[in-house]
């Protein structure tokens, strides 16, 4: 009798994880500033940071501009589709439903968006990354009233979640004079702050339910264009490299720690530091000819917001590493994912076994990103 009575218990528990199975796809959720925008900006129309003009989006698709910072594709479009997973609409697309959010997840990210609230302000409009994610908490209740709380709740562990803000919180914030955050803090407390805020902000996120969760690093952001025009010399900006560096180190100290103590996290912070650099600093290697001037400039009026109707575009867009003043173009994207690919070993997800946490996103102890 105690025999069966266990057989039963046995039983019954297989039948429950059988049914906490998802039915759902395994989406992405992404948070993001203009490296990872693809069209919120377009709607938000008192946004002075808009890649609403051609010649944006000249290499994708109808050819014509769909809100992307560059000629093509993002690097989340790469790996997310070398991953299988669905490019996920922009939150403010009118075509965003409960139906395709499911199949697709969403992306929030927003050009001039930081992770401080006060950061792009001079861009107007823009969502902070405490705006994406108020947003979405919002989609999380129109889920939960299409497929109940139970479902909802599998639906939104089970996706996953990319966080990669931080370059306008300096370069849109502490780096320039306008902002009251420049001279209200040094190097070092502007980053306790900065770092501090994107902590909090990560766990909301876990208690919003995410669960593999990568938030990527900064690149070089002292060798954008932009920052060579600036210094005297059209050398990368050092100083601003080294910030980058030291918020790098910092934020995947966060991230790693989080990792540790929120329960049932995978957590991952993604140095994309050295994977830029190289193609920066090596650009024969990648088979790029410039690595230091924007393909789409105004002439020698520099540095531009950004490109314009009447600029002219350089010869062979896939031998610029830089698209604009701020943004890489498709090619240098295309490397910098495959690099990112390899060093992260981001493998394709099975979607027709999607509750099993996969892999390829487990924590790794030894990693050195
Ligand atoms: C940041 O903005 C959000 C709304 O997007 C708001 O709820 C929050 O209080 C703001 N935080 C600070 C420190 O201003
Ligand atoms: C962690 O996972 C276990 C087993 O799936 C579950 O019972 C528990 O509620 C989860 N905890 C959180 C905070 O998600």
């Amino acid at each position: 009798m105690k025999f069966d009575f266990a057989i039963v218990i046995i039983a019954v528990s297989m039948l429950g994880i059988g049914l906490e199975r998802c039915d759902c796809k395994m989406v992405q959720f992404i948070f993001g500033d203009s490296l990872s925008d693809v069209g919120n900006n377009i709607y938000l129309s008192k946004s002075l940071a808009q890649a609403s003009l051609p010649w944006y989006g000249i290499d994708m698709g109808n050819g014509l501009p769909n809100g992307r910072f560059s000629n093509g594709r993002t690097v989340a479009d790469i790996i997310g589709d070398n991953m299988g997973l669905p490019r996920p609409p922009a939150f403010l697309d009118p075509s965003l439903t409960e139906d395709v959010i499911l199949e697709n997840g969403v992306n929030y990210a927003s050009g001039g968006g930081g992770i401080l609230n006060e950061t792009g302000s001079f861009f107007i409009q823009r969502f902070s990354l405490y705006k994406q994610i108020e947003l979405f908490e919002g989609t999380q209740e129109l889920i939960r009233s299409k497929i109940g709380k139970v479902e909802a709740e599998k639906f939104f562990q089970e996706a996953r979640y990319v966080v990669a803000l931080g370059s306008n919180d300096f370069i849109n914030n502490y780096l320039m004079p306008l902002y009251s955050d420049s001279w209200t803090y040094n190097d070092e407390t502007f980053m306790d702050y900065l770092v501090g805020t994107l902590q909090d902000q990560l766990k909301v996120l876990h208690g919003l339910g995410a669960r593999q969760l990568m938030v990527f690093g900064l690149g070089p952001m002292g060798c954008i264009p932009l920052q060579r025009v600036l210094s005297t010399s059209g050398n990368c900006q050092e100083k601003t490299n080294k910030l980058a560096l030291n918020f790098n180190k910092a934020s995947s100290k966060v991230v790693n720690d989080l990792g540790k103590q929120l329960p049932n996290s995978s957590y991952r912070f993604g140095d994309a530091y050295d994977v830029v650099n190289n193609v920066i600093s090596n650009p024969s290697k990648y088979g790029f000819e410039n690595a230091d001037s924007p393909c789409c400039s105004f002439g020698r009026i520099r540095p531009a917001l950004t490109c314009i109707p009447a600029s002219k575009l350089c010869k062979d867009r896939s031998k610029y590493v830089f698209w604009d003043e701020y943004h890489p173009s498709d090619k240098a994207n295309e490397m910098i994912a495959t690099e990112l690919i390899k060093k992260f070993g981001f493998k394709r997800v099975d979607q027709t076994q999607s509750s099993s946490p996969s892999p390829e996103l487990a924590p790794s102890p030894t990693s050195d990103d």
